[in-house]
């Protein structure tokens, strides 16, 4: 097992349930100290009473913020520097998609705020945990992609569209924060959480007969690639996006 994270702090945004809590958990598992953050203080701090329930060792600090408010992902970084003293993993997790159905119907005001939830909030974090510790001490940041930034599908047009900058922003901040940081980023298929509910609630014995691997996924399954990205065992990646999904991505795309 790598323990390369033991000692070190990891900030992870969307931690209050699905992918988030589940990377916070594994985190908290291998000795990281490990800062919850999410909107919601009160889902956010039963989060960390369940870390501490699980490993009593573990330290954990709770602290809500808009992840697209400047002023409280300050007061976030902030917060994780002052509480540990460092801010060495960064997990770039959270996300929204508020609007199904055609691209060409979608309304500004939710286009806009799923660019700034899922993709501006990248630039963001990026920048202030950079400035805050990265840039001097050096680190590794772990972005949650999608495979729909790799692809095209229906209803969820604009949220792919954001996923697909999320792809090209790893790629941009790997180069330009090379060698001292490395940032890579994760494109998960369909995974039992509330953000997808819509594609797998009703659907999930077909979508289970149709992937390659039987399945669709669990939080952990995410979890588990962002550890090894965040952690030692991927010191010779950067720029990276790891598909997990399945084997979706492998399914013919047309068939003769
Ligand atoms: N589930 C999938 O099938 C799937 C597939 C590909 C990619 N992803 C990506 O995986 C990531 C995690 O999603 P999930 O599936 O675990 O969804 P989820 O269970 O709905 O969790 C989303 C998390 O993001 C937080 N969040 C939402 N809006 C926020 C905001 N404006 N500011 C701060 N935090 C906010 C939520 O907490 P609050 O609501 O309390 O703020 C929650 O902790 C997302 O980036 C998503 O796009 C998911």
């Amino acid at each position: 097992m790598d323990t390369s994270v033991a000692g070190k702090t990891a900030l992870v945004t969307g931690a209050s349930r699905g992918i988030g809590r589940a990377i916070a958990f594994g985190l908290a598992a291998r000795g990281a100290n490990v800062v919850l953050s999410s909107r919601r203080q009160d889902a956010l701090d039963a989060v960390a009473e369940e870390i501490r329930a699980a490993h009593p060792a573990a330290k954990v600090l709770a602290t809500a913020a808009h992840v697209a408010d400047p002023h409280q992902a300050q007061d976030c970084v902030a917060a994780t520097v002052s509480a540990f003293g460092s801010l060495d993993i960064l997990v770039n997790n959270a996300g929204t998609n508020p609007y199904y159905g055609p691209l060409v119907d979608i309304d500004l005001p939710r286009a806009q705020k799923t660019f700034e939830v899922n993709q501006l909030s990248i630039v963001l974090w990026t920048q202030l945990a950079w400035r805050a510790w990265l840039s001097e001490h050096g680190g590794t940041i772990v972005n949650i992609a999608s495979i729909g930034g790799l692809s095209t599908e229906p209803g969820i047009g604009f949220y792919n569209a954001t996923k697909a900058a999320v792809i090209h922003l790893t790629r941009q901040f790997a180069a330009e924060l090379a060698p001292r940081v490395r940032v890579n980023a994760i494109a998960p298929g369909v995974v039992r959480t509330n953000l997808a509910k819509t594609l797998w609630e009703n659907f999930e014995q077909q979508l289970n007969a149709a992937l390659p691997l039987r399945r669709i996924g669990e939080p952990e399954d995410i979890a588990k690639a962002a550890l090894f990205l965040a952690g030692d065992d991927s010191a010779w990646m950067t720029g990276q996006t790891l598909v997990v999904d399945g084997g979706a991505m492998i399914l013919p795309q047309v068939t003769v």
